[in-house]
Parts: C-alpha cells; sequence; structure tokens
C-alpha cells in the first residue's frame, strides 16, 4: 500500500515537473552563443564539487573541480578556460586524455576532455596564474585595516574561466559545493551559505543548492568579520568598517520585504552584502547571497544605498532569470533598472525615484552622444560576436532598458505590468531567457491579452530612442537647474534654498555646469560648498570631473584627484576622470597618475583605462 502511493506521487511529480530530467540525459536546448567554447548540447556539467587552497604568498589556487556531467552520447565534453594550468584531468575516478585548444585573447581556450557515454564525473586538477583576470590579490596596504591581505574574484561577464575551468556560458547553470583552505586569520565567504565566524583551522565549506551561471560564482577572502541585520540580511567588512556599513545598510531588511511585496519571494533564503576594499572595479556585483560592493558607497547618509536595491533586484532580474547570452544583456540590467527604481519609489517616496530616473536619462543622453558613430551599439539587442561582453556594459542597458520598460508601464498601466512581471519571474525562475523569448512572452502575457500595441521592435532592435519614450520630470531637479541658472548669471546663490539638498540634488547642479563655467565661479562655489572636501564619493566624482574639465586647480585639487584615483577602482568613476583629463587635454596628467595608479586596479579597470588612454 505504502509502495504503491510512493509511485504515485512519484509520478504525479515527474509529471507535473516536466523539467524533470532523466537521468545523465540532456533535455535543455542550449543556443549558440559566442562568448563560450561549451558544446552543452552534447556535453553539460550540472554540479561542481571545488576543492581549492589559497596560497597568498605564490598568489596561486590550486585543487580540484570535479564535475558532474550530462552526456548525449559525445566523446569529449568541452570547458573553459583562460590562463589556467591544467594539471591532471580523470573522467569517474580514471586518468584521462585532455586537450587545450588554441587561446583566444578574450575567450582563452577549449580545454576538451576525453569521456565515454557511462562517464558521470570529470575531475581536473588545475592552478590559477598571475595572469589570471578574475582575482585581484591585495597586500595588507590595499586594504581599510591595512594588517592582513586580500582576495576577491569578479566573475561577470565571462572571467570566472580565468579561476575554475568551467561551461562558462549564462545559459548553463549548475548547483555546487566547495572546500576553501585559506590563513587561518582570514575568513572566507562566497555567493553560497556562508560562516558567519572564522574557523580555527581555516578550511571552509560553502554550499549553493540553487543553480547559477558560472559567472555568479564568487570567492572573497580577507580579516571580515559578520554583522547581522535582521535574520536573513547583514553586512560582511574588515574590523573598520563593519559599524558603518551596518549603519548604512540598516534599511536592508526593508529593502527585501519591499521587493518581495512587489515581484514574489525572494528565493535564495539569505541576502548578505560584503564591503571589499575600494579597489573593487565595480559599485556592487549581483553574487546570489552576497553582493560585493564598494566601500565608496558608505557615504554616512544612506543617501547611495540605492546601489543595494539594484544588487537585490538582480536576485529577480539576472540571477533568477538570466539572460541567456551577453548580447541579452539588457534583460539583465534594464530590468533590474526598473525594479531598483520601484524599490526605492516605494520606500522613500516618488520624488527620489524621479531622481535617480532623470540621473539615468541623462546618462542616457551623454552615451548616445558618445555613441553617435555606432549606432548599433544603441541597440538594446546587441551582437558581441568577436568583441568583449563588456562592451555591453553601458548605458544602453541599463537606462534604455529601463525606459523601454518605464514607457511600457505608462501604455499598460502599473497594476498590469506589474502582475505581468510578477508572472515573468516565477514562469523562468532558475532558468534562462533571451530577447525572443521575451518578446513572445511579453506579446502574450500582457500586450494581447489587453488588447494593446506597442512598438516593441523598434525599442530592442532599433538604434537611438523611439519617439514614444516616456518623458522623465523631476520637480525638485528642476529648483536645482533654477539655482544653477541664477548663480551663473549672477555669481550670487541663495544658501537658504539649498541647505536641505540631498546629495543626489549636489550631483545634478555641478553635472549640469554650462561649459563656460569660469574658474572663478568653481571657487566661489568650491569656498561655499566645500565640494573638494566632501565624504560623498558621487559628488566628489562628479566635482572632480568638473574641476578637471574647467582647469580649477584650487583648495588643493589636483592633489585630492589624485589620492582619489590611486585609492578608488571602481570602473565607473576612475574612467570618468580618465576621460576628463583627456577631453581637457590634460594627458600628460593623466599619464603620470596612472604611473602609480594602475597597480592597484582590477584587471577590468586597468583594460578599460589602458584602452582609455592608448586611443
Ligand atoms: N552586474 C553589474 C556589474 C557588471 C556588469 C559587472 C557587467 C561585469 C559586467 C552590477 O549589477 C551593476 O550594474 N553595478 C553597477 C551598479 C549601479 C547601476 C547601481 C555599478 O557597478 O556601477
Ligand atoms: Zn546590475
Amino acid at each position: 500500500m505504502k509502495k504503491v502511493f510512493i509511485l504515485a506521487v512519484c509520478c504525479i511529480f515527474a509529471f507535473t515537473n516536466c523539467k524533470q530530467p532523466k537521468e545523465n540525459t540532456i533535455t535543455n536546448t542550449y543556443a549558440e552563443e559566442p562568448h563560450s567554447f561549451a558544446q552543452p548540447n552534447q556535453a553539460v556539467i550540472t554540479h561542481l564539487d571545488l576543492d581549492i587552497a589559497v596560497d597568498f604568498d605564490t598568489q596561486i589556487i590550486s585543487g580540484t573541480a570535479t564535475y558532474n556531467i550530462k552526456n548525449n552520447n559525445a566523446k569529449e565534453i568541452i570547458l573553459d578556460a583562460k590562463y589556467l594550468n591544467i594539471i591532471d584531468v580523470k573522467a569517474d575516478g580514471e586518468q584521462t586524455a585532455f586537450t587545450l585548444g588554441d587561446s583566444d585573447e578574450k575567450l582563452g581556450q577549449p580545454l576538451a576532455i576525453s569521456i565515454q557515454e557511462t562517464t558521470k564525473k570529470i575531475a581536473i586538477t588545475y592552478q590559477t596564474t598571475d595572469k589570471t583576470e578574475a582575482l585581484q590579490w591585495l597586500n595588507a596596504q590595499q586594504t581599510a585595516d591595512k594588517t592582513n591581505p586580500f582576495l576577491f574574484t569578479q566573475g561577470q561577464a565571462i572571467l570566472t574561466r580565468t579561476w575554475i575551468p568551467i561551461q562558462d556560458s549564462p545559459q548553463i547553470r549548475i548547483t555546487y559545493n566547495a572546500t576553501v583552505k585559506v590563513p587561518s586569520e582570514l575568513m572566507a565567504v562566497m555567493s553560497a551559505e556562508n560562516p558567519k565566524e572564522k574557523t580555527a583551522d581555516g578550511v571552509y565549506t560553502f554550499k549553493m543548492t540553487q543553480p547559477i551561471p558560472a559567472y555568479l560564482i564568487a570567492l572573497a577572502i580577507g580579516d571580515i568579520e559578520y554583522k547581522a541585520i535582521s535574520n536573513r540580511t547583514g553586512v560582511y567588512a574588515e574590523k573598520s568598517m563593519i559599524e558603518k556599513a551596518h549603519a548604512e545598510f540598516s534599511d536592508m531588511e526593508k529593502m527585501v520585504a519591499t521587493a518581495e511585496n512587489l515581484y514574489g519571494a525572494y528565493d535564495w533564503e539569505q541576502f548578505d552584502v560584503i564591503v571589499l576594499p575600494p579597489s573593487f572595479p565595480f559599485g556592487g556585483m549581483e553574487n546570489p547571497r552576497l553582493t560585493f560592493a564598494t566601500p565608496t558607497v558608505i557615504a554616512g547618509d544612506k543617501s547611495l544605498t540605492t546601489l543595494v536595491a539594484h544588487e537585490l533586484a538582480h536576485s529577480w532580474s539576472g540571477n533568477l532569470v538570466t539572460n541567456a547570452t551577453w548580447n541579452d544583456f539588457w534583460l539583465n540590467e534594464g530590468f533590474t533598472v526598473y525594479f531598483e527604481i520601484r524599490i526605492m519609489e516605494a520606500l522613500y517616496g516618488k520624488e527620489r525615484a524621479d531622481m535617480l530616473a532623470l540621473i539615468g536619462r541623462q546618462d542616457l543622453d551623454d552615451e548616445l552622444e558618445s555613441l553617435k558613430d555606432s549606432p548599433n551599439d544603441t541597440k538594446l539587442k546587441l551582437d558581441l560576436k568577436g568583441r568583449d561582453p563588456g562592451d555591453g556594459m553601458n548605458s544602453i542597458a541599463y537606462d534604455k532598458g529601463y525606459l523601454f520598460l518605464r514607457t511600457l508601464e505608462e501604455k499598460v498601466g502599473r497594476e498590469n505590468m506589474d502582475a505581468f512581471l510578477k508572472s515573468y519571474f516565477k514562469t523562468h525562475a532558475f532558468s534562462t531567457t533571451n530577447t525572443e523569448d521575451f518578446i513572445t512572452y511579453l506579446n502574450i502575457n500582457l500586450l494581447n491579452k489587453n488588447n494593446i500595441t506597442f512598438n516593441t521592435e523598434e525599442w530592442i532592435y532599433e538604434a537611438g530612442i523611439p519617439d514614444n519614450a516616456a518623458v522623465i520630470k523631476s520637480d525638485a531637479f528642476t529648483t536645482v537647474k533654477n539655482v544653477l541658472t541664477t548663480f551663473i548669471e549672477t555669481d550670487a546663490i541663495d544658501t537658504a534654498k539649498t541647505s536641505e539638498w540631498p546629495p543626489q540634488e549636489w550631483v545634478y547642479f555641478i553635472r549640469n555646469f554650462p561649459e563656460d563655467i569660469t574658474t572663478s565661479q568653481m571657487q566661489h562655489l568650491d569656498d561655499t560648498f566645500n565640494f573638494s572636501e566632501s565624504t560623498n564619493s558621487y559628488i566628489t566624482m562628479v566635482w572632480f570631473e568638473q574641476s578637471i574639465l574647467n582647469n580649477y586647480h584650487g583648495n588643493d585639487v589636483d592633489a585630492r584627484i589624485s589620492k582619489f584615483l590611486n585609492t578608488v577602482g571602481r570602473r565607473w568613476y576612475v574612467t570618468t576622470l580618465f576621460k576628463a583629463f583627456k577631453k581637457a587635454d590634460r594627458i600628460d596628467e593623466a599619464l603620470a597618475i596612472y604611473k602609480t595608479a594602475r597597480p592597484n586596479y582590477h584587471t577590468v579597470t586597468a583594460n578599460t583605462i589602458d584602452a582609455l588612454l592608448n586611443e
């Protein structure tokens, strides 16, 4: 009786869960994709057991990556590897043949491993090298506490293959377990279930039971501590940063609850943020369960925590529903910006949301201007074959993506929009989608259903911004503009009007200086508002940009710019400032700073600035 019951339950399960694969056969169909050598329709990885030791003296990670695989009668399985030493490969415990193919500057090498029809596991013993692109090894001086070294990884877009041999394509998802051995004075954390305290022996074990793409596998190691905000949110940081980080991000539980309220349950159990040393090349990176963040968001007044809303939003758009290829990157980022601004609106009101949207619109206009000679790059759907997927990481994916969704929202109404998005996330959870599938889903579930016509194809496949784009307004910014105009015309500023301005308004004020603003006007503003000494990194960054562009040298600003560029490696900030030097024809000064700053940068920032200054 009991047996029959169990059998019946199993059958129902197999029936309702039609994705339930037969053991060891491939049920998904994967698309051709330009940034991975993997041939997942032939043989694909499904689970990783990573066993590594991290040596800070030699700056080498070494160990074994063991994969469970599914095989469609293929004779080999192909992985991606870049700048790795492959030492030995086994198939089901027996040594097996492997070849590393020709090396491509961007993609690295195909690692082809001989397997048999029956092979269930492959194990690759390997070491990283000093050419690794994902890892940044920091000495004690480059950290906040300055007492211990630090290591972090950055996987997106195609860098995971430089620290783990893997099928490095966003459409291939795996679960993972890891054992990581580190010096006992340090703690290791990953995009997985994490420790909250150091272990005595420096050995840490991790589990990620939800399937994720390779670019979301992440590791950070340092002398860090944990402090909880709620039972599912908290912060990791070095000792000297932990209290500041905890205070800055104290709304995190509210953010998760707000996000859930908008688009459905948070599926990853824990949401923590680790504050990394200042060389971290991004504002934030949405590694599942553990967002990686730059310390430059810690402003002391929560004014830059929209970044946390952004990375949290990726827990749905990106991590739960992942772009199938990097050509569909706008599906990750455009949806995330839309979701981020909705979280900010729900939590802090429409005024704050409008400001964010308008700053984005300005970024978008600047980007369109700088891409005016390559209109194809202003399309949402890109063709990045032969190019670095990082080329797609600009305001088009983010802010044109946002504007498309915002325009769509205004057309269909918020209620329809939200019901649609909620079902989109639910239907595609833990899987992948591409632009074409999205359009089909949109037509069926939102447009046709409500008898609405919309120029989706124009938005996605054509250059520039369609005429029906939503008009974004911010009353607060209109006031800011008026104060600025009066100042430029009269050289007088009414500080009663500016005393309550939050940092966003100051950023808007500074960014909108006219090109002919004079150095004495700059000096006047600096003397009145102390911009050069601001502790808000966003204000400092835009102020430094204007100082460079307008040849302003007061209040020690040159030394401050140099110091900023020598400590902060956040690519967006660094690029903005080096671009300003170039535009102002001050290339010698830029090169002098870069000479000492470059060794502090992660490869992704260094590569971008190398290209910029060599143009
Ligand atoms: N996933 C991105 C960062 C990224 C994109 C890394 C492409 C590598 C390749 C992250 O979510 C992001 O967008 N970060 C922004 C945050 C901002 C939009 C709030 C950043 O780093 O500035
Ligand atoms: Zn993002």
